[in-house]
């Protein structure tokens, strides 16, 4: 029923009423439940954003040390696990491996996810956020030909994230504090961002009433793009291709060019029209990070502010009100940190993973819950007879 709208892209058509993340685009505001990103990515912290997006309210002490105790006691993956990373190319995209392994989990738990049981829905819900830093870290060792690390539960979950990357059976690493938290804000950063192409996704495909592990290996799929989450590690790629500011100019040509497809990466947003408030407490944490950790004449970094001086002043970008989004810092932390450009997705994944299942929960806890299912406009032939192969 209803009226039909044409609207590809969808650029102004509302697909749920959603009561988890808040976004005024002109304004450049993002709220979690109501409390500012600025807010939460300053005194907060990614698991308790989690609680916050998960079941709408701040934990008090009690049930915040009762969902991290939770969480904390599943980030083991079933040990079988292992041997299907094993199963990929050793020179396979950790994207690859992450979206492929969190569909396999279907597999491992298929008899725990019953979607109209609300307890099952719970446990799956918690093995999500619990397991997939251990995933993300996993296709990293792979990538890299280094053991894996197994998950330390005395360590916070930016921490345990960080050790299960970095640590190697040859050596001691401890994880720096400074890094720990940079890293858990820019989980937080991350963590939900409204109907977004890849929580659209995870609920189109839930809406079927799919398993939830398939459904978050489809918002991986989608995340993957270089148009979304994709967008940070071809920033990066891009500010190293730019590699010195005197060559800022001829990049900025080729964006403005119509004739050539190539965008400025990192620039630009379907809902922020004005600036991306993310962006802004990631550029603060980059030059923090940075600055701790002695490097701040990072030559990517240098690029990096120089385009965005320049592209914010260039008439073409203002015109289309063209500002640098979150994934124009991120990189630039990840590199300093020491992940290679292809880890930055999969960062991005295992910290929306959280939003995505918020989404999930609340779209399954609505009792008007319907199947998603587009229209469309059709272009093709209209009917007509079937043509024998020796007549064509
Ligand atoms: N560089 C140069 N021109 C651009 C850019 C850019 N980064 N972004 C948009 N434009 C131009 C575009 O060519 C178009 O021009 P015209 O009206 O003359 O045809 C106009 O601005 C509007 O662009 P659009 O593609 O119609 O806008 P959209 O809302 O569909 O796209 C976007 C939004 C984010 C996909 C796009 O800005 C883009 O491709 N940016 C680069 C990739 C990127 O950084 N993505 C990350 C987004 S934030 C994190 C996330 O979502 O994961």
């Amino acid at each position: 029923g209803g009226v039909f709208t044409f609207d590809p892209g969808y650029t102004s058509t509302g697909s749920c009423e959603s009561a988890i993340t808040y976004i005024d685009g002109d304004k450049g505001e993002l709220l979690y439940r109501g409390y500012p990103i600025e807010q939460l990515a300053d005194k907060s912290n990614f698991l308790e954003v989690a609680y916050l997006l998960l079941y709408g309210e701040l934990p008090t002490a009690a049930q915040l040390e009762d969902f991290v105790g939770r969480v904390t006691n599943h980030t083991m993956l079933h040990e079988q696990m292992s041997y299907f990373f094993r199963g990929f190319r050793r020179d396979a995209h950790p994207m690859a491996i992450v979206c492929g392994t969190m569909g396999a989990m279907a597999a491992f738990y298929h008899d725990s996810t019953d979607i109209n049981d609300a307890w099952q829905r719970e446990v799956a819900t918690i093995r999500m956020i619990a397991k997939m830093p251990t995933i993300v870290a996993w296709a990293y060792k792979y990538s890299v030909g280094q053991p894996f690390v197994y998950p330390r539960n005395s360590l916070d979950y930016a921490s345990n994230f960080l050790n299960m990357c970095f640590s190697v059976p040859t050596g001691e690493y401890v994880v720096n504090p400074i890094l720990s938290r940079a890293m858990d804000r820019i989980f937080t950063l991350h963590a939900d961002h409204e109907q977004n192409a890849s929580t659209s996704t995870v609920r189109l495909a839930s809406s079927s009433g799919a398993n939830p592990f398939a459904c978050i290996a489809a918002g991986v799929a989608c995340l993957w793009g270089p148009a979304h989450g994709g967008a940070n590690e071809a920033c990066l790629r891009m500010l190293r291709q730019i590699g010195t500011p005197d060559r800022i100019p001829e990049f900025i040509a080729k964006a403005k060019d119509k004739d050539d497809p190539f965008r400025l990466m990192g620039f630009g947003h379907r809902v922020y029209k004005n600036f991306d408030p993310r962006a802004k407490v990631m550029k603060q944490s980059a030059d923090e990070v940075l600055g701790l950790l002695g490097i701040e004449n990072n030559p990517t970094l240098q690029v990096a502010k120089e385009l965005e001086r320049i592209a914010l002043e260039d008439e073409y970008f203002v015109e289309k009100k063209l500002y640098p989004n979150v994934d124009f810092y991120s990189g630039i932390i990840l590199d300093a940190m020491g992940f290679p450009t292809s880890m930055f997705t999969p960062i991005f994944a295992l910290a929306r993973t959280v939003g995505w299942i918020s989404q999930w929960k609340e779209m399954l806890e609505d009792p008007h819950l319907k199947i998603g299912r587009p229209r469309q406009l059709y272009t093709g032939p209209t009917q007509r007879d079937y043509v024998e192969v020796e007549d064509r």
